[in-house]
Parts: C-alpha cells; sequence; structure tokens
C-alpha cells in the first residue's frame, strides 16, 4: 500500500519525522488504522507486556482558580455544585482502594488553594503507610510545594501541556504561561518525581501538525506516562459549542495512542476516561492499539457528578468501587491480565522508586 514505507520504519527503527507523522494522522485509510494499530499493539506486549494497571482515581476537589477554555471546573463556571473533601474523607477511601487491592492512588483536583503544602503532605504521608504508590494531579504549583510532596512519599505526578504548540496553548489558557507549565514538568523529573505528559485531541484550532508536535515532544522528554485523551465541549464553558465528528476524533485519538506508544516504547499509556464517554468500547480500543493502564473512579457517588470536566463521564452511576471488578472483567476478556505490582515507571532513570 502507499503507507508500506512509513510503516515499515516505524516498525524497524520505531521513529519517524514530525511531517510523515502528521502525513499518517492526515490519511482517512482503514487499511493504514489496521495495521498502524496492530503494530502498535505488537510493541506494547514488547515492551510493557499483557499487565494492564488499575490507578485509584480520587477526585478529592473541584475548586479551580483558572479558567482553561476547555474544562467544565474552570472558574467562571458558576453552574457547577462545588465540592471538597477532607483529608480525613481522602483518606478513609485511599484505605478502602488498598483493601480492594489497588495498588495505585492518584489525587486528582482543580488548582484550589484551599488545601495548603503541609495538609497535603500530611495526607500523602499517612496514604503511603498503606504501602501503596500516590500520584498527584493537582496542577501547576511552586517547586518548594513539590520537594514537599516529593519528600512526603509522592511518587508520581500527572501534569498535562495539553497541548506543545505555543499559540494554541496561549489561545486555550488565559492564565498559563506556556514555558512555565514545561518547566513544571521538568522539575518534576528532576525531583524523582515519576512524571506524566499528555495532550488533549481535537481541540478548536488544533492542526494534524499540532498533534504530531506533540508525539514528537512525548518522545524528546521521555516522559514515564503520557495521557492522551478526545476533547469533549462541556456546554458551560466558552468551547461548549465546538462539536466535531465524533468518528473523526475517535480515529485521531487511537492513532495519536498508537504512534505514542511505538516512539515512546515503554511509557506507561492510560485508556483514558474521556474516550470512553465519547464512544462506548473506547478504552477497549485504546487498549488494543498502545495502551496499558486504566483509571476506576472511586470518588465518593455524592461528589462524582460534579466532578464534571465535561459532560456524560461515565462511571457516574455506579456503585462505588464497582469501576475494579468491571475494569478486571474488561482486561481478562481481553486476554490481557490485571498487574499485581504498583506498576511504576519502566525508564531506566537514577530514581528512587518507594
Ligand atoms: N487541575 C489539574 C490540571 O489541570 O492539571 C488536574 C485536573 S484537570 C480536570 C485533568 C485533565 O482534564 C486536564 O489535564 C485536561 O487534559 C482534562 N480535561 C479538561 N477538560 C476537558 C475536556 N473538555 N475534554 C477532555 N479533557 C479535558
Ligand atoms: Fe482547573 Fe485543571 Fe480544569 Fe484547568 S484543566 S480549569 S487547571 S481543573
Ligand atoms: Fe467504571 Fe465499568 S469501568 S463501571
Amino acid at each position: 500500500s502507499k503507507w508500506k514505507n512509513l510503516l515499515e520504519k516505524l516498525s524497524a527503527i520505531e521513529d519517524l519525522e514530525e511531517e510523515e507523522i502528521a502525513e499518517i494522522l492526515d490519511a482517512q485509510d482503514p487499511e493504514l488504522e489496521k495495521e498502524l494499530f496492530q503494530l502498535a499493539d505488537q510493541k506494547r506486549k514488547e515492551y510493557v507486556g499483557d499487565e494492564v494497571h488499575l490507578r485509584g482515581l480520587i477526585e478529592f476537589s473541584n475548586f479551580c482558580r483558572k479558567n482553561c477554555l476547555y474544562c467544565g471546573l474552570r472558574k467562571d463556571n458558576k453552574t457547577l455544585k462545588r465540592f471538597r473533601m477532607s483529608p480525613e474523607e481522602i483518606f478513609s477511601v485511599a484505605e478502602r482502594a488498598h483493601r480492594l487491592g489497588i495498588q495505585t492512588i492518584v489525587l486528582q483536583s482543580g488548582e484550589d488553594l484551599h488545601y495548603d503544602a503541609k495538609t497535603l503532605a500530611e495526607l500523602i504521608w499517612k496514604i503511603k503507610k498503606l504501602g501503596v504508590a500516590v500520584t498527584l494531579s493537582v496542577g501547576e504549583w511552586e517547586e518548594e510545594e513539590y520537594i514537599i510532596w516529593r519528600e512526603a512519599g509522592a511518587d508520581r505526578f500527572l501534569l498535562k501541556q495539553e497541548t506543545f504548540d505555543r499559540e494554541l496553548f496561549s489561545k486555550l489558557h488565559p492564565d498559563d504561561d506556556f514555558d512555565q507549565r514545561l518547566r513544571c514538568q521538568q522539575k518534576l523529573m528532576e525531583i524523582g518525581f515519576q512524571t506524566g505528559s499528555g495532550n488533549i485531541v481535537g481541540l478548536p484550532w488544533q492542526t494534524t501538525k499540532h498533534l504530531a508536535h506533540d508525539i514528537k515532544m512525548f518522545q524528546k522528554m521521555d516522559f514515564d506516562m503520557i495521557g492522551i485523551g478526545p476533547f469533549i465541549p462541556h456546554p458551560s464553558t466558552p468551547l461548549g459549542q465546538h462539536h466535531t465528528d465524533t468518528q473523526l476524533k475517535l480515529k485521531l485519538t487511537l492513532k495519536t495512542v498508537a504512534l505514542t506508544r511505538i516512539l515512546t516504547k515503554n511509557a506507561h499509556i492510560p485508556a483514558t476516561t474521556a474516550l470512553g464517554t465519547l464512544v462506548a468500547g473506547g478504552r477497549e480500543l485504546a487498549l488494543r492499539c498502545g495502551a496499558n493502564v486504566l483509571m476506576p473512579n472511586l470518588t465518593p457517588l455524592a461528589y462524582r457528578s460534579s466532578y464534571e470536566i465535561y459532560p456524560g463521564k461515565i462511571c457516574i452511576q455506579e456503585n462505588w468501587g464497582a469501576c475494579i471488578p468491571c475494569m478486571k472483567k474488561m482486561v481478562e476478556k481481553m486476554g490481557r491480565k490485571v498487574a499485581t505490582n504498583p506498576g511504576h515507571s519502566l525508564k531506566n532513570r537514577s530514581r528512587v522508586h518507594s
């Protein structure tokens, strides 16, 4: 086929030029997609194996000081009922999750100034004593704060760049500076966090050139984890009316996952909740083209629907904890297995993994 050379190059050297990546993203050729996804699945098996890691997600506050144009938690969304959990409540959820076999607790929130560095550090310390890995996803803070949390025992930090195109970034982030956010990710790596970046696929003004650049940056910066999710417009945000073709966005997201797997080799890549929200079975598709991580929602049911980053979010009407057996079933049905280890980074760095 027309794509034979590019696919052979991908397979052999696990690298492509940015222009070649954009060519693949632009192509709407079912044959190419099939071969690309198969190759990504093969590389996934080779580099990270058949294990799927479950990261238990606790969304502990939906207060946010920022106004990212795409996000339902943005400060100016006055229609959202705001909540925050106390440290005691967060700890008790982490404890219950641990008893169900969860080995990584992800603490995620808007950028909420209510919790100071010390409060969060004490909580991290307590949760670490359970014997689980702790991941933070709480946005941009000073280096001092990142250091305090790392010293309290936090293992990982998720801070997506969202887009590596400077201009697009500034259009979407009235409060943020492109370089500042990138520096945060570099600092997190230096401090010794296993660091996750990632992007949103299908944003307004975003081109396949932008996405190709994102993928090259994932490769260059050698992140431990990369989260790739489709943009889902939220009606109470400035981008609420920006609807695009679902199938196109699905294909573009899956191709981004597949190419990221091949170029980054052994990064941990989640099959995102956003992809499962975009289409039924979306996470399963991602697991078949490079992804190796799932994130069961463990937020207490009373708050779950209020953590409305985007509308229609899946897993909000289940029983607390229901995602865990549901995901185990999903993984086993695909002939894969749920990991029985905390699934630390596979990148070869001189970091202390606790
Ligand atoms: N406040 C922290 C931050 O921004 O890094 C963590 C929480 S934030 C809600 C987590 C992620 O949600 C962001 O990194 C962004 O990629 C994603 N997100 C926000 N709005 C979205 C939307 N409308 N569609 C898809 N993903 C979205
Ligand atoms: Fe706040 Fe994060 Fe949403 Fe931006 S993406 S508005 S920082 S919660
Ligand atoms: Fe959440 Fe199935 S994964 S209920």
